[in-house]
């Protein structure tokens, strides 16, 4: 019936609209998450062997991914699972493993994830990002090699454009890690520990960590030089005009400015603006003052794409005589260096459990981080701009040859416009750094530096090869000194114009809780008095550093404990005895004294040890008060022990004659009580307390918090050595990923529903789940104690956007295609294993003719999945044109009568895993015929 123009112009503006919504939507950036629906295989999958001239000749391919790479692999005995996620966490300590990894096996993963895209992203840029993969890692999209890496602390943004497919069609990516492969000393997890995004830009957009927008202050005047880099994969030169747009701490705009750019097809180029600020607020430690600043992309009239990152306004300087100055004033460096490890999850720390630990460390009174020895993730430097936090940033390798390099400019592109950061660092104890080569090597990763940022000075961490006639120290702005404490005088005045600080000192051990070492039990007393050979206690590296105001501040190894070396001990110690926290956030000896050297806005006072020493009444026992204020009095059952002033070094110490009760230490300031602790004798344990860190949690499948498990007491008090075991149940909306209590020396499993407690304490980390929303209860129980629940809130969050999961569905790949024939021909014709060439290579859709001939065969394998292989799986053609015949291995499966293009579909019988389809398709003399859309095995109706 032909159609009446009314319908026909109906019908066109409808096209029209969708088609206008589609590219107002296409063109808008979008950011995925691409956390959720992983499939995981822990252990080497073989690959098979490449043998014969077919296989070879095809292994010599672009899309030659063979095994769990291939499109088609069978992956469905595989553990579902979403990332973030650290496989080697969930395995046991083993004596035979590495020591420095934390005894546990780390090996080979592979991880597969099934992708479908809308046919609205064609032309868009599509790129898949990876935040961190431990270590090696070899990426695949549809069987094609697109990324290979072997830094575990590397992001990856992989350009994925040239290889997916639209629509119904799946793409596959498959990733295999090594992490048999080591970088460090230290744990450091087993793969795709951080997080995972698709990012979907216009095909003219802002590089990933293309916007440089750092302020700089000029004789006085604020400016912002922004540096957009835009990229293109057009398939023509284009113009676009950049906004930048600085926004201050409310939000308000505050500056603007624009800048026009032409970026020819596959290339890039950089917008420059200027922003100029008047007073803005400054970033300071006290008030870290985030302003943001926004790109935002136009073609003509339509943004495009656009990007935001934080920044601050704040000045440094490190001086050779006054150390670091931040905004003009000299601030001493109360700095811990730590690793990126916590109890129960390993390498996998939901951003609330870093949120927590750097609220922990700036409760001790810390206000320099150094993520040792590499890069962070990058949520956790937004925290430390927000938080008030300096940063040293560090970079893995010291090496300048371009591979290495690259991964130093990737830090510094992708972390320079932090307020937070302060210096960079090229390397740690290097056996080079005394040489000239490794000056040399200094020399060029320096440069490289300053070449994408002149405002933050280079350090390096040296230790020992300083005395030589040229070494790594004397390529760097500022000198950065492990340990050796004994050289702070004589380097100054050898080199009275050079920037120095401690870059690591301390490396004191000490458990949580207990107050004499046992070497026999490997257990470290909390007295501070138990340096390393090379270092020193935690009092006495503070007082070489505060001392002496040409040392910027200090870095102490280590804020909080860290899995692998066990330091000074081996098996069965399995996590380090050095920080000043233990593994779980928990506080030792340590975090006491740095909180009284370091807290200046509050008065503290602490009283160490517990007061349960039964059997030692009458005996003295060391009580360690520590504080900052003025003087401090210890009382035990309200009579007073002694007073002393406080002295800020050394802190302060009573001898104490037991008896059990009630110990005080009260804090003095101009004779008056500023601030008190107690401790009291405690007796059996006879409940569990759960204490929750929040009260409430955002119910998007990634907030999480610890839960400290105590237990107390017939009369409420702490029982401090407390080590009952603990098994928790959780009902709700989430899940416990992991538990912990801070025991270096203990073998529980992280990944379990139960803990022993530590010295009275153990955490049990709880998450929401994705679209949560309700309560979540969390019970621990423990033989012979009354259990304890805490119910805990999960809101309903505004879900931010993330791929949607998608079915396993096989696509069959590399197709044979025979050349027109005039009469029917077998389709079980054998083709030669070493023919290459009598019959073509071809991808769906595969449209011929109209041509002479009317008939061809269409061949291609397939593996089929388990899953599918149970007798109603479909082999589905989204479309046929001509009459065909459907063969697999030799037995013809069905007919498609009808020569109109039309999808066909037919059920394949249960059968081996590997089958052969050839399709024979006659064609309508002058008329195209073929496999015109995706070819996919997929599960059939049950
Ligand atoms: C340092 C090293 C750190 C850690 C520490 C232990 O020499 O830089 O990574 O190993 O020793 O004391």
């Amino acid at each position: 019936m032909p159609r009446s123009p009314l319908l026909f112009r109906w019908l066109a503006t409808c096209a029209l609209l969708v088609m206008t919504a589609a590219s107002a939507q296409a063109s808008a950036r979008e950011r995925l998450s691409l956390d959720g629906g992983w499939l995981f295989h822990r252990g080497e999958v073989a690959m098979p062997a490449i043998k014969g001239h077919g296989m070879s000749y095809q292994n010599g391919k672009a899309n030659n991914g063979w095994g769990p790479a291939a499109a088609d692999f069978d992956d469905s005995g595989w553990r579902r699972l979403d990332l973030p996620h650290d496989w080697a966490v969930e395995n046991p300590f083993d004596r035979d493993e590495n020591v420095s990894q934390g005894y546990r096996a780390r090996g080979i993963g592979w991880y597969r994830r099934y992708l479908q895209l809308p046919e609205t992203d064609r032309g868009r840029h599509i790129e898949l990002q990876f935040d961190a993969i431990a270590t090696h890692s070899t990426v695949w999209i549809n069987g094609i090699v697109v990324d290979r890496r072997w830094s575990g602390y590397d992001g990856r943004s992989i350009d994925i454009t040239p290889y997916v497919r639209y629509g119904t069609d799946p793409n596959t990516i498959a990733v295999r890690v090594d992490a048999d492969a080591q970088e460090g000393w230290w744990y450091e997890g087993a793969g795709i520990y951080r997080h995972s995004w698709l990012v979907k830009r216009d095909a003219l957009h802002i590089a990933t960590d293309g916007l440089h927008a750092n302020p700089v202050n000029q004789g006085g005047r604020w400016t912002i030089p922004v540096e957009v880099t835009l990229q293109s994969s057009a398939k023509a030169a284009s113009d676009g005009t950049v906004d930048a747009v600085l926004t201050d701490p409310a939000g308000r705009e505050v500056a603007r400015g624009s800048a026009r750019a032409r970026i020819d097809a596959l290339g890039s180029a950089i917008a420059r603006i200027k922003l100029e600020v008047r007073d803005p607020k400054l970033w300071s430690l006290a008030q870290p003052n985030v302003y943001r600043v926004r790109a935002v992309l136009r073609d003509r009239a339509n943004e495009i794409d656009r990007t935001e990152v934080q920044t601050g306004f704040r000045s440094i300087r490190f001086d050779a005589d006054r150390g670091f100055l931040l905004n003009g004033e000299a601030v001493k460096i109360q700095g811990v260096c730590i690793h990126q490890d916590h109890a129960g999850v390993g390498v996998a720390v939901p951003e609330a459990i870093w949120e927590f630990r750097l609220r922990r460390l700036k409760e001790m009174g810390t206000n320099a981080i150094r993520f040792a020895h590499n890069a962070p993730a990058t949520e956790v430097l937004d925290m430390a701009d927000r938080m008030g936090l300096l940063v040293m940033d560090e970079n893995r390798h010291f090496n300048p040859s371009p591979d290495y390099m690259q991964q130093l400019t990737w830090l510094v592109r992708r972390d320079r416009n932090h307020p937070s950061v302060v210096l960079w660092s090229i390397f740690n104890e290097e056996p080079l750094q005394s040489t000239e080569a490794g000056y040399e090597m200094s020399r060029r990763m320096v440069h490289e530096i300053k070449k994408l940022d002149t405002t933050r000075p280079v350090t390096g961490a040296m230790h020992g090869g300083l005395t030589t006639a040229l070494n790594a120290a004397d390529a760097l702005d500022v000198v950065g000194l492990n340990y050796q404490t004994w050289i702070y005088d004589d380097y100054h005045k050898k080199h009275p114009k050079r920037p120095l600080t401690s870059t690591e000192d301390t490396s004191a051990f000490m458990t949580r809780g207990e107050y004499a070492s046992d070497r026999k039990a490997q257990v470290m007393g909390s007295y501070d008095d138990e340096p390393s050979s090379w270092g020193n206690t935690h009092r006495d590296a503070w007082k070489a550093i505060a001392q002496r105001p040409f040392i910027a501040g200090s870095f102490v190894w280590t804020g909080m404990d860290y899995r692998g070396e066990p330091t000074p001990y081996e098996w069965p110690s399995a996590s380090s005895f050095f920080g000043a926290m233990d593994l779980a956030g928990f506080a030792k000896g340590a975090f006491w004294i740095h909180q009284a050297q370091w807290v200046k806005d509050r008065p503290v006072v602490k009283l160490q040890p517990h007061w349960n020493w039964t059997g030692r009444e009458g005996q003295d026992i060391h009580v360690m008060v520590t504080s900052n204020a003025q003087r401090v009095r210890v009382l035990l059952n309200d009579r007073t022990i002694g007073e002393q002033a406080v002295d800020p070094y050394e802190m302060n110490h009573f001898q104490v004659p037991y008896a059990p009760g009630r110990i005080e230490a009260v804090a003095l300031r101009d004779g008056k009580e500023v601030a008190h602790d107690v401790v009291e004798t405690s007796g059996a344990p006879v409940s569990l307390v759960l204490t929750p860190d929040r009260q409430a949690l955002a119910g998007d499948g990634l907030d999480a918090m610890p839960v400290t498990v105590s237990a107390v007491d017939a009369r409420g008090r702490p029982v401090p050595l407390a080590q009952d075991k603990v098994s928790f149940s959780l009902e709700g909306q989430g899940a416990i990923i992991g538990v912990g209590n801070g025991d270096p020396n203990s073998h529980e499993a992280d990944k379990a529903s139960a803990r022993s407690l530590f010295n009275g304490l153990a955490q049990v980390i709880v998450q929401s789940r994705r679209d949560g929303r309700g309560v979540l209860r969390l019970r621990a129980h423990a033989e012979g104690l009354q259990g304890a629940e805490v119910e805990l809130a999960v809101n309903a969050v505004h879900a931010s956007p993330r791929v949607p999961d998608v079915e396993p569905t096989t696509p069959l790949q590399s197709w044979r295609v025979s050349p027109p024939a005039t009469t029917r021909p077998d389709p079980n014709v054998v083709l030669a294993e070493n023919d290459m060439n009598s019959w073509g290579w071809d991808e769906p859709p595969m449209r011929r003719g109209p041509e002479a001939g009317a008939f061809r065969l269409y061949r291609s394998g397939v593996n089929v999945r388990a899953d599918r292989n149970d007798g109603r799986a479909q082999l589905s053609f989204g479309g046929i044109a001509g009459k065909a015949e459907v063969w697999v291995d030799g037995v013809k499966l069905g007919e498609k009568i009808q020569a109109e293009p039309a999808p066909f579909a037919v059920t394949l019988p249960r059968g081996a895993a590997h089958r052969e389809v050839t399709v024979l398709i006659e064609a309508v003399q002058g008329q195209a015929s073929g496999l015109w859309g995706r070819v996919v095995l997929e599960r059939g109706a049950r």
